[in-house]
């Protein structure tokens, strides 16, 4: 294995044509500037794997933040730029963004403080990365378009199926980063290297791990979460004793294991119904989140500082849960209308993880909630009901909803049944 080698005929192959048209003008602006500039991390690891990557981060020698502005300005497309760690995003009209970044050397002060960014090589800019698979760069400038650079034997890692870090500190520098080696793990089928697996135990012997923040916590969950994988990493996540920092109510066992395995029939079932993407991620989170009971629920995604409206869709998701489990319990009899009052605010994702946290008995009645009972709808209309007698303000809706559940159970039928109903119930 080359340490330098060129991989052009591996890009004209495997990238498309808008992609590698992109990243040789990029390489020609730089050489405009006098400036070397380098794709850089996962795109080039996925690269080398034959896998599609839409994510360039450009790493510019120079002053990365003015390239960008530059390049953005020649092809009339916005550009955010951060002073302080001399990165930009450029965003073209499409929606397509690039990441450029200066190369740099970061200085840790103190492991919570914002590095100290000084402009530096590629080599030095590679070295502070995560692993050795994404700490390899390819070269974009003039003659040199295509050059890979692979100072870390990043190529053969890839060849032997590890994940390892460059440096016995990374966890040190950054502990998110044992999640993201569970997740390339399991995502490539990787193993992690025995060196980095004892850095690992060691970091969480240090308890390194309740260093990160609330949001990279929740993002490094809900990366593993999204991954087909997810229940190895789960299992990975427990082998390092790393799920007690998110809740100490999470055991793996099989009865947890089971619940996953039937939300994933649920899924494959949903997608065939509906022909319908939905959050999976967050179906599985409901899932593995459910045995924490109502205040400790909300306090443990407080934790996470969400955006008011990520934190309270997965509020939301748990509360509704929870009422479910507990009205099924007390009642016995499940008409239809009981069924719909019980499920009528579950998202899908929740209803999914409900039907998986409750097990075989329960599942063909979400099933049929979601098939039939949601989207059941009355013939007559507010208007309707007001022609037809019924005083204006609160006794339309108790009247909607009485009708409502008379045509769930199959009392009414038709618009004629529904006038009918009414003027019995209602006396108009
Ligand atoms: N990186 C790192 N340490 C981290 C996060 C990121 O060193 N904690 C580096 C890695 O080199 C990584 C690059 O930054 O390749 C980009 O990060 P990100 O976009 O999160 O990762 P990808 O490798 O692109 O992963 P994915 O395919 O999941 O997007």
């Amino acid at each position: 294995i080359l340490k330098n080698r060129n991989v052009l005929s591996k890009m004209q192959e495997n990238l498309n044509k808008k992609i590698l048209s992109l990243l040789k003008n990029i390489g020609a602006a730089a050489e405009e500037m006098h400036y070397k500039a380098y794709v850089v991390g996962g795109f080039v690891r996925d690269l080398l794997m034959e896998k599609d990557n839409y994510d360039i981060d450009i790493v510019i020698e120079g002053d990365g933040a003015k390239f960008a502005v530059n390049y953005a300005k020649k092809h009339n497309a916005k550009v955010f730029v951060h002073k302080k760690f001399k990165t930009a995003v450029v965003s073209f009209d499409d929606g397509f963004k690039i990441d450029f970044a200066t190369a740099r050397t970061e200085y840790y002060v103190t492991p919570a403080a914002a590095p100290e960014v000084v402009e530096s090589s590629v080599k030095s800019d590679l070295f502070r990365r995560d692993f050795t698979i994404n700490a390899m760069a390819v070269r974009l400038d003039g003659a040199q378009f295509g050059l890979l650079l692979d100072f870390f034997m990043g190529q053969k890692d890839i060849l032997d199926k590890k994940i390892r870090v460059l440096h016995s500190l990374s966890f040190v520098d950054d502990p998110s980063r044992a999640y993201r080696a569970i997740r390339f793990a399991v995502r490539f089928g990787f193993e992690i290297g025995s060196h980095t697996d004892r850095l690992i135990k060691h970091a969480e012997s240090l308890d390194l791990f309740s260093r990160i923040i609330g949001q990279r916590q929740f993002l490094e969950l809900k990366y593993i979460l999204a991954e087909d994988g997810y229940l190895f990493a789960l299992q990975l996540m427990n082998k390092y004793n790393m799920l007690r920092f998110y809740s100490t109510k999470i055991k793996y066992d099989d009865e947890l294991i089971n619940k996953f395995k039937r939300s994933e029939h649920l899924l494959n079932w949903y997608k065939i119904q509906f022909e319908e993407d939905i959050e999976v991620w967050r179906m599985r989170f409901n899932i593995l989140f459910f045995p924490e009971k109502g205040e400790n629920f909300i306090s443990l995604i407080d934790k996470f500082e969400l955006s008011s409206k990520e934190a309270s869709i997965l509020k939301d998701d748990h509360k509704y849960m929870e009422y479910a489990v507990s009205l099924f319990k007390r009642y016995k009899d499940h008409k239809p209308s009981f069924i719909y009052g019980v499920c009528s605010n579950l998202s899908v994702e929740s209803a999914l993880a409900l039907a998986a946290v409750m097990g075989e008995s329960k599942q063909d009645i979400i099933k049929d909630y979601l098939t039939e009972y949601k989207n059941v709808k009355i013939d007559l209309s507010g208007q309707d009901l007001i022609e037809a007698g019924i005083p204006k303000g609160p006794e339309i809706k108790k009247a909607l909803d009485v009708l409502l559940k008379a045509k769930l159970d199959g009392i009414v039928n038709t618009k004629e049944d529904e006038l009918l109903f009414i003027k019995n119930e209602f006396g108009v």
